[in-house]
């Protein structure tokens, strides 16, 4: 089988590639001239791990190619998969389909240019109900009478771990009404038919829906256990057992329940806004999603006044140790993370800010230019009066706590990700504070008599 990928983004790329590992032949098209020049050459220009083997592995095998050519992609393709960015519009918080109505434009005119073929438009990007629709209207003016079908195929990967996501997938959603999309895309998706995957068949509006809510209630988890820790810490009790006391109930699950700064990234913030957008305008407002969105862009803000607060309730002339930027470990995607929310108001209030990310300084200097970057999380500590972990990079949890006390001019830690143990920074005498958890400081009751409790 042959595809085309338009967009060769997070999404389009590892999707593109992926599908070639299945053994579909797959050309990758993007309209940014730069990235095809530099996938040409091999080099990745995303961070995403195994992402650069398994790009190498299928374009060697000649199975996976780039280009900035449409038409030529398209000619011949069973399927053409729209994988393209629908941030935010402005102002409004809808999705922005600019970028999916000139792709579906684009597909129009080279396949009204190219010979007759039957070809399969599948909307991958995250669009709002109606959108498959729209880009049905967009191909049957372009092709009045022409051989094409719609479907949507929502994407459900995650940075970080999207290979894996998506080469075993909880399901995959197929939206379509036409007999042959489904066939086509059942054949495209078949070696995951051999791992079991659940594969939900269904209407396009209802398979453009199920990618709205699926990411909605996830940020909704979130934003629960964000709420929960808060009142942990008025309380007196620790988020981390109740998180595991909640979640080890199956009707629950223990995903998705790690108390932290709030969500970012290029999908929660702007998916929930376009949802909420799309059920105001239906007539049915979903109030929850609407309240999830307003908590969690408070706490963000409230993160800088914690690490205010830590360091003695003014950050002004001090330097703080920052590790972590993107939005969360494994990517170099700063799209909406939260340390954007974070830092800037600190810099504002006198700090300064010495960063360490491991992927995404790169992204995060175009940013936030006024932060010094360090090139390791040791330099940054470097006399600093705290030190904040931002994102939970797996090379930040096993910190030679020992070096984290004597580089630090002020023993102050503040972990926005929980990694830490309390009693583990007491010990090293470091003065810890975390989410939703009682602080490192000692016992105020003997512990003999904590541990009858
Ligand atoms: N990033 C994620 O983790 C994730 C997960 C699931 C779903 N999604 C959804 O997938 C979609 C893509 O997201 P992304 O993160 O890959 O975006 P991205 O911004 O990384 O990539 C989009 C790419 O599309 C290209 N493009 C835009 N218009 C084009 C056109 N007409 N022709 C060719 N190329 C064009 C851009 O140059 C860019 O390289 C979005 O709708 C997003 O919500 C993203």
């Amino acid at each position: 089988m042959r595809i085309a990928m338009i967009g060769t983004g997070y999404v389009g790329l590892v999707s593109g590639a992926c599908f070639s590992e299945f053994g579909v032949s797959v050309t990758c098209v993007d309209k940014d001239a730069g990235k095809i020049e530099r996938l040409l050459r091999g080099d990745i220009p995303i961070y995403e791990p195994g992402l650069d083997q398994l790009v190498a592995g299928n374009a060697a095998a000649g199975r996976l190619s780039f280009t900035t050519d449409l038409t030529a992609a398209i000619a011949g393709a069973d399927a053409v998969f729209i994988a393209v960015g629908t941030p935010s519009r402005r102002g409004d918080g809808h999705a922005d389909l600019s970028y999916v109505f000139a792709a579906a434009a684009e597909i129009g005119a080279a396949l009204a240019e190219l010979p007759a073929q039957r070809t399969v438009i599948v909307t991958k990007s995250t669009v709002p109900v109606g959108t498959g629709r729209q880009v049905g209207q967009i191909l049957r003016k372009a092709l009045p009478g022409g051989a094409f079908d719609v479907a949507s195929n929502p994407e459900f990967l995650r940075e970080g771990s999207a290979i894996q996501d998506f080469m075993r997938p909880d399901r995959v959603v197929i939206g379509t009404g036409s007999e042959h999309a489904r066939e086509v895309l059942g054949a495209l998706y078949r070696p995951l038919y051999l791992l079991e995957t659940p594969m939900v068949f269904t209407a396009i509006e209802t398979a453009e829906l199920i990618k709205y809510a699926a990411n909605a209630f996830l940020a909704t988890k979130i934003t629960f256990i964000n709420e929960v820790a808060d009142l942990c810490e008025a309380v007196g009790a620790d988020v981390q057992d109740v998180a595991r006391g909640i979640g080890l109930d199956g009707r629950i699950g223990r995903k998705f329940l790690h108390a932290g700064p709030g969500f970012g990234g290029s999908c929660f913030p702007k998916d929930c806004q376009a949802l909420v957008r799309t059920a105001e305008e239906a007539g049915a407002p979903l109030s929850i999603v609407d309240t999830v969105l307003k908590v969690n862009d408070v706490r963000k803000r409230q993160m800088a006044e914690r690490i205010a607060a830590a360091c003695g309730g003014s950050v002004a002339g001090k330097t703080l140790a920052v590790l972590g930027l993107t939005f969360k470990p494994n990517t170099d995607d700063m799209r909406d993370s939260p340390s954007l929310s974070i830092l800037p108001p600190l810099r504002a209030a006198g700090a300064t800010i010495r960063a360490f990310d491991p992927e995404g300084t790169a992204e995060a200097e175009k940013l936030m230019p006024d932060l010094e970057y360090c090139i390791d999380a040791y330099e940054a500590m470097q006399g600093a009066d705290a030190l904040v972990l931002i994102t939970e990079w797996n090379e930040f949890r096993g910190l030679d706590l020992g070096r984290v006390r004597e580089l630090l001019r002020t023993p102050v830690v503040v972990d926005l990700r929980n990694i830490y143990k309390p009693e583990e920074m007491a010990k090293a005498g470091l003065v810890y504070h975390s989410i939703g958890r009682p602080s490192g400081a000692p016992p105020k009751r003997p512990t003999e008599l904590r541990a009858i409790a």
